[in-house]
């Protein structure tokens, strides 16, 4: 069964960037001229997914909206002329399917994946976290789709962190069953160093099977008094298989200020039209006077 949909949970408060967040949603946040929302919507696009379920709530109506055709814009920028605008306009309105569930309470990144349940259906899918943005040729999700079609079961995203930051993280155990993947045995939610089975770290990519939402029905509140999907995929890992896929590609945490500054500075430097004025602004270290 091909991988369709992509759960992006989207309902969280964004605390890390206030007081920005206080009236725009974190997602919204623009990297360069794109929210960051943007990048991982098109990445999923990318990989094959045709439909996106975002997870939301109160006060995050501007990002389907901008999945949405406007078309009252799209009216202006023709009839000023403005068709490479337009034309780049045009297709982030009918770049993907977009259905909204709401979390109605923040109960945890369990709890919200399972709020998509009803949209879902029976299908398996894809859970793409908007904090991380991962750039490589092949998509971090299409790496991951491959790696399920090639072992069946479930594939967590994983990358190597320094031992110091496995409490940032989930972190998973298991054997290595061909280049890059392991059979996965558990994870632990974010094990202090000494704790952690590994430095394998989960950056908030993952192709879930279905059964992923009986486990989340059955698990307890765990790490941080929430519902964690750690804990459902710990259980899934018993009664099917799990895998963990070191994927390929440089990763931005763009949900601290520190990771989105270093994502604005290389996506600046990859395009044409501006990476000379970045490469000017960090040589000089000024803006103009
Ligand atoms: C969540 C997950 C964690 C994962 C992380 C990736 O934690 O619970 O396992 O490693 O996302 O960003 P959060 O950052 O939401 O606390």
């Amino acid at each position: 069964m091909k991988i369709k949909k992509a759960v992006i949970p989207v309902a969280g408060k964004g605390t890390r960037f206030l007081p920005a967040t206080k009236q725009i949603p974190k997602e919204m946040i623009p990297i360069l001229d794109r929210p960051m929302i943007h990048y991982c919507v098109e990445e999923a696009v990318l990989s094959g997914i045709d439909e996106i379920v975002f997870v939301t709530s109160t006060g995050k109506e501007a990002i389907e909206n901008y999945f949405d055709r406007n078309i009252e814009l799209e009216n202006f920028l023709e009839k000023n002329g403005k068709i490479e605008l337009l034309d780049k306009i045009s297709k982030i309105g009918q770049m993907i399917e977009v259905v909204t569930v709401r979390q109605k309470e923040q109960l945890g990144l369990g709890h919200a994946v399972l709020c998509a349940k009803s949209v879902v259906g029976q299908d398996d899918f894809a859970v793409i976290l908007g904090d991380d943005i991962v750039i490589n040729d092949i998509p971090v999700t299409k790496q991951l789709v491959d790696c399920h079609e090639k072992h069946g079961g479930s594939v967590i995203g994983v990358m190597q962190v320094p031992k110091n930051e496995t409490y940032r993280y989930g972190i998973v155990k298991g054997t290595t069953v061909s280049d890059r993947t392991l059979k996965m045995d558990g994870m632990v939610e974010k094990p202090k160093p000494e704790n952690a089975p590994t430095n394998l770290a989960t950056p908030g990519r993952y192709i879930l099977k279905n059964e992923i939402f009986s486990a989340l029905e059955r698990i307890e509140r765990g790490a941080g008094g929430e519902y964690q999907l750690t804990d459902a995929i710990n259980m899934l890992c018993s009664e099917s298989q799990v895998f963990a896929h070191e994927f390929h590609g440089k990763r931005y945490d763009t949900g601290s200020l520190e990771g989105y500054l270093r994502a604005t500075v290389d996506f600046a430097l990859a395009r044409d039209d501006l990476r000379a004025t970045m490469q000017e602004i960090l040589k000089n270290g000024k803006g103009h006077q």
